[in-house]
């Protein structure tokens, strides 16, 4: 058995394995030309030549809050072939792919499970609370300001990027997006339109809303922003005026969304779940730049447990104020002790400091220095739109 990074010669057998595990043997392999698969890396594990299981990591820049943007590594086609499985084969690809993240200078990593336990093992967590709303056209409400909404064409893509990008500041965990996933967003596809719209008509953009496709009886919007309260009015109003196409319309919002203070209505449905499942890589490295873009006072010294990533399983002392913070392994005693799952849990911000503490999930041994962790982490919460 030999564990090792995937080369461009072992791509038929990645094809193969992805094909069986999640393609249902599917023959369709455009997916490996697409640039994004391109840009990911790999480490599979062969008996002989033959690849067994992989895990992929795709790279992303991930918005921290406030102007931080850290380097994320998204895991993806994790996958073993149905007679080597549970042999530790997928997990073995995990913790190799923990260690080129952190080769990568990618501090955090998030993915999108199919089992919660599965990489809970493996120190990821669930991170942020996930707004689905399904709303029915007819209890919208149009307003004057929808008068002020117009269609996006390719010339408004920049406005629209840049909304995004100063709303993800009020954030953890959105996507700094590239060129592509923009276009794949915002452009048309080859067989349907796309509908972006806008607030207001002229001057600075402060909502958008886009949707391709859909149904009658419910069209998703891909992603519905704003930044002001009449932006949000002016295009649940756009919205109302589909009634005689589209008669639900559904779409995801952070935990801290305010559509019930526009709209509360018996009909309309919000179903919760958590966002993702992040982990941090480098406890140094993401701690230490998160602590400096905070610029909050805080010293602790927390023992940090993490099984799979020996390199943050130390003793941290961690200082932080006036835009510098450092994290050292310390010889010092612990003031606190968590596990990595709750540390990176606590760095994403959803759920808090507090509410990990409440659940027994963090060991406190000195009142001050839970206080300078909670302070150290205080932030916005977690949100994405994105999934991979
Ligand atoms: C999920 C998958 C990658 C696991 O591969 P594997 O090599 O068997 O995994 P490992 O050997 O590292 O881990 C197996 C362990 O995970 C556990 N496990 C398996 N599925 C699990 C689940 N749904 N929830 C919790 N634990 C699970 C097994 O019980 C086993 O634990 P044990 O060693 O204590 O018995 C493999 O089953 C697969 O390819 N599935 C199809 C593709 C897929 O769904 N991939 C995940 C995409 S997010």
């Amino acid at each position: 058995m030999e564990l090792r990074r995937i080369a461009e010669d072992d791509l038929s057998q990645v094809f193969g394995l992805i094909s069986q595990a999640f393609m249902r043997g599917g023959k369709d392999d455009g997916w490996i030309r697409d640039p994004a698969t391109q840009a990911m890396h790999a480490y599979g594990v062969f008996e002989g030549a033959t690849l067994k299981a992989q895990a992929a990591i795709a790279p992303y820049q991930c918005h921290m809050g406030g102007d931080l943007v850290m380097k994320m590594g998204g895991i993806a086609g994790v996958a073993c072939h149905p007679t080597a499985r549970g042999k530790g084969y997928a997990g073995m690809c995990m913790r190799r792919a923990l260690e080129g993240m952190r080769d990568e200078g990618q501090t955090i990593s998030t993915l999108f499970p199919f089992s919660w336990a599965y990489y809970r093992r493996l120190g990821w967590a669930w991170v942020g609370e996930k707004r689905r709303y399904g709303v029915p056209t007819s209890a919208m409400q149009s307003c004057p300001e929808t008068r002020d909404v117009r269609p996006a064409d390719e010339a408004d893509h920049a406005a629209v990027r840049d909304l995004y990008t100063r709303f993800s500041a009020g954030y953890r965990g959105l996507i700094a997006r590239d060129e592509a996933q923009w276009k794949q967003m915002l452009d048309h596809a080859e067989k349907e339109f796309t509908y972006t719209y806008l607030y207001p008509a002229a001057g600075p953009l402060e909502g958008y809303l886009t949707y391709r496709g859909g149904s009658r009886d419910n069209t998703h919007l891909r992603e519905f922003i704003c930044q002001t309260p009449a932006a949000k009015r002016a295009l649940l109003g756009l919205l109302r005026r589909h009634d005689m196409q589209v008669s639900r319309f559904e779409w995801d919002a952070p935990a801290d969304d305010d559509l019930r203070c526009h709209l509360c209505h018996w009909d309309v449905e919000t179903r919760t779940t958590p966002c993702t499942q992040g982990r941090i890589v480098d406890v140094a490295g993401a701690l230490r730049a998160w602590g400096a873009s905070r610029g909050t006072e805080a010293a602790f010294v927390v023992r940090v447990a993490d099984a799979s990533a020996p390199w943050n399983e130390m003793t941290w002392a961690v200082t932080a104020g006036s835009g510098e913070a450092t994290v050292a392994p310390s010889a010092s005693e612990p003031g606190l002790e968590i596990e990595i799952g709750e540390l990176s849990q606590c760095l994403y911000g959803a759920p808090t400091v507090c509410q990990l503490r409440r659940a027994g999930l963090i060991t406190v041994h000195d009142e001050a220095q839970f206080e300078a962790m909670e302070r150290f982490f205080a932030g916005p919460t977690m949100w994405t739109n994105d999934s991979f």
